[in-house]
């Protein structure tokens, strides 16, 4: 090919490219599957790669530089990056929009309601339609370059639809689900974790390595305008739905508004439903909607006068810290828990809250006897914010973790460039405990009737002593019946519940046994390369990482798994007792959904969650989280929320439990 032709295609793909990036980031509205869009960009990856002087900077490959920062350089805004001010509850709403009005007399005011986003607030500059700068908002004066890394953030477009000069303000932001698989990452790896999707998101744009911000899936929303030489507005709105042809994203739920009532209800709408958002709200933001008017309200020192924050009270209270236990874990981490005076926080009582590790426990300073901030930030168990300093009297205890592990005795140690505290020895029934909890668990074998509290029991009568002994359960009857809570339905139950488990596919028997590092996409590689467990175990540390996506972490982790006495013991017994160990062949017949987008909602009338994604999986069928133009069909049960109507309005076909069944029967 020659260098014309090279380029006229290399500019043919980077169109596409940029168009189908804005249908999905902006308008929400993909027409191609992401197959499809990582076979374009392969296909240009490949041309530049043959034609390296065709790389514009622009190029939708050239996100993430090579170039590793060796430091932030300021960055003076044009225009200072105010701050809002906050309405803490109506009567300040009230008051805001008085105060506005009087400042203003006769002049008909109208609102522009938008999410209050939990990130941190960024300014990009483009010049004529190349991003040149991306910035914090530092002190509102100055802020600090981070353009490596915001260059990695996949909604804000490198070049804008038109050549354009803008300077334009939003917030990055983490998706919380985003933060709870890079905590539990960091957690399997040993690394402090994030308190929260705000301090994931800043320390990711703290980085000077571009490559680390770009595998922490970051977001942004477009919601204020910097300076612009070129473009005019009349009202925020219009200058949002502009941003919005610019290719930059705005947020769906801005809404235009007409007084104080409406407002109040839309605001309030949003203060129980923000948990249903995939990130994090801390309120809403109000602004007068006429840009001439905003110039006539002007500013104070630190904020418009123009705009409000309408916060939602904070999902943190106070409480005291009645003692500090340590819990170790499946694989023998040690992690420090404050057990609390019980208080009520975001509709549920919290007793207890998680301090991670020595090193947030010391940072942190948390002392038996301290009053202290806690909070949930979505997870299931809250953690400590901070210690209320003032309030201490001198009598508060400090506390050490312990050098021996509270449940076994042996002594416990940090591995090199780890955070917590590990206990080694495997028979320590605390890690016993936790591994029968997790081989039993949904996701896992899914041995129903085997939760936390009958591990514990069975642990304690010495029924069981490892995961092994659950399949010898059969022959240990009439001990199971003289358990308290014990009759002989609950113990046929768990007994069909053992049986049936033992057919489960080979990557949950692997996830299942809960190797460190081997979480269920890993298991699910793992089991469909090497197609048996016994070629797992063997398998080279080579052969290992020869798999894509498993570094030699992971590969170092299953060797050490598979190289302990008790492991292959273990694995014999399971074989013993008839446990599923291979892949079973799939043959591209019996794939009747392959390819096929599947999204569950609701409750099914007999299959689990994971059960019908499992059926779907196993057809070859693929299940996502949220409805688009891409899903091929909506299962749908009882009590199916939003996705149900979204399918709807997109015309998707929606499926109930038995047609899903007659689907997957058809071939
Ligand atoms: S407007 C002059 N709109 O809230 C007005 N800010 O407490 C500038 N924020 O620093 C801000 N969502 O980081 C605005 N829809 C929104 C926002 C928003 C989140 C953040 C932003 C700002 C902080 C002020």
């Amino acid at each position: 090919m020659d260098r014309d032709k090279a380029q006229e295609i290399i500019e043919d793909l980077k169109q596409q490219i940029n168009e189908h990036n804005y249908r999905y980031y902006v308008l929400n509205d993909p027409v191609i599957s992401d197959a499809e869009f990582d076979a374009l960009l392969k296909k240009l990856q490949e041309l530049e790669k043959q034609f390296p002087e065709l790389v514009t900077p622009d190029s939708p490959t050239q996100r993430v530089g090579g170039q590793v920062q060796a430091g932030f350089a300021p960055v003076v805004h044009r225009i200072p990056m105010l701050s809002l001010d906050n309405a803490l509850g109506l009567g300040d709403l009230r008051d805001f929009v008085r105060r506005a009005q009087n400042l203003v007399p006769g002049a008909e005011l109208e609102f522009v309601v938008e999410l209050k986003v939990d990130g941190l607030a960024v300014s990009l500059q483009y010049e004529n339609g190349l991003l040149v700068r991306g910035a914090t908002r530092g002190d509102g004066e100055t802020g600090e370059d981070i353009t490596h890394n915001l260059r990695t953030v996949k909604s804000i477009p490198l070049r804008l639809r038109r050549p354009v000069t803008i300077e334009v303000r939003g917030e990055v932001y983490m998706p919380r689900s985003s933060f709870f698989r890079l905590n539990e990452e960091r957690k399997q790896q040993g690394l402090p974790l994030f308190a929260n999707p705000r301090n994931a998101a800043a320390g990711s744009l703290r980085q000077l390595n571009p490559k680390v911000a770009a595998a922490r899936h970051l977001d942004m929303v477009t919601y204020a305008l910097g300076y612009s030489p070129e473009l005019t507005f009349r009202t925020h709105y219009e200058t949002l739905q502009t941003f919005r042809e610019l290719g930059l994203r705005i947020s769906p739920y801005t809404k235009v508004l007409r007084d104080l009532e409406e407002v109040v209800v839309y605001c309030e709408s949003w203060r129980e439903k923000r948990y249903e958002l995939p990130f994090d709200i801390d309120g809403m933001v109000i602004k007068v909607n006429d840009l001439a008017l905003q110039e006539r309200l002007g500013n104070t020192a630190k904020s418009p006068r123009w705009a409000i924050a309408y916060k939602f009270p904070a999902e943190q209270s106070e409480t005291r810290v009645l003692g500090i236990t340590v819990q170790v874990g499946r694989t023998g981490t040690l992690t420090p828990i404050a057990e609390l005076e019980p208080v009520r926080l975001a509709g549920t009582v919290v007793k207890r809250a998680s301090l991670h590790n020595e090193d947030i426990l010391r940072a942190k300073d948390v002392r038996i006897g301290d009053f202290v901030i806690v909070r949930k930030a979505g997870e299931i168990i809250p953690e400590v914010v901070e210690v209320v300093k003032n309030k201490r009297t001198g009598r508060e205890e400090p506390f050490t973790l312990p050098s021996a592990c509270p449940a076994c005795g042996a002594s416990v140690n940090r591995l090199p460039g780890e955070v917590a505290l590990r206990c080694f020895n495997p028979a320590c029934p605390a890690q016993v405990l936790e591994r029968i909890i997790h081989f039993a668990a949904r996701g896992a074998m899914d041995i129903e009737g085997l939760g936390e509290a009958s591990a514990a029991q069975l642990l304690a009568a010495g029924l069981v002593r490892d995961v092994a002994d659950i399949y010898d359960l059969p022959e240990k009857r009439r001990e199971l019946l003289k358990l308290e809570r014990w009759a002989d339905k609950s113990v046929d139950n768990l007994l069909a519940a053992i049986d049936a488990s033992k057919g489960r596919p080979l990557w949950r028997l692997l996830y299942a046994l809960g190797i460190r590092y081997v979480g269920e996409r890993t298991a699910k590689l793992l089991a469909a390369h090497f197609g048996s467990l016994d070629a797992i175990m063997t398998a080279s540390r080579e052969e290992l990482e020869a798999v894509p996506e498993i570094g030699p972490k992971i590969a170092e982790s299953i060797r050490e798994f598979a190289a302990l006495p008790q492991s292959k013991i273990l694995v014999e017994r399971l074989r013993a007792a008839g446990l599923n160990f291979t892949e079973a062949a799939q043959a591209a017949a019996s794939q009747p959904l392959a390819g096929k987008i599947f999204v569950l909602t609701g409750t099914l009338p007999t299959y689990s969650r994971e059960e019908a994604t499992a059926l779907i999986e196993k057809a070859g069928g693929k299940v996502t989280s949220s409805v688009s133009k891409k899903t091929d069909y909506v299962v749908a049960g009882e009590k199916a929320g939003s996705k149900l109507d979204k399918a709807r309005q997109l015309g998707i076909p929606v499926l109930s439990e038995a047609d899903l069944l007659a689907l997957l029967a058809q071939q």
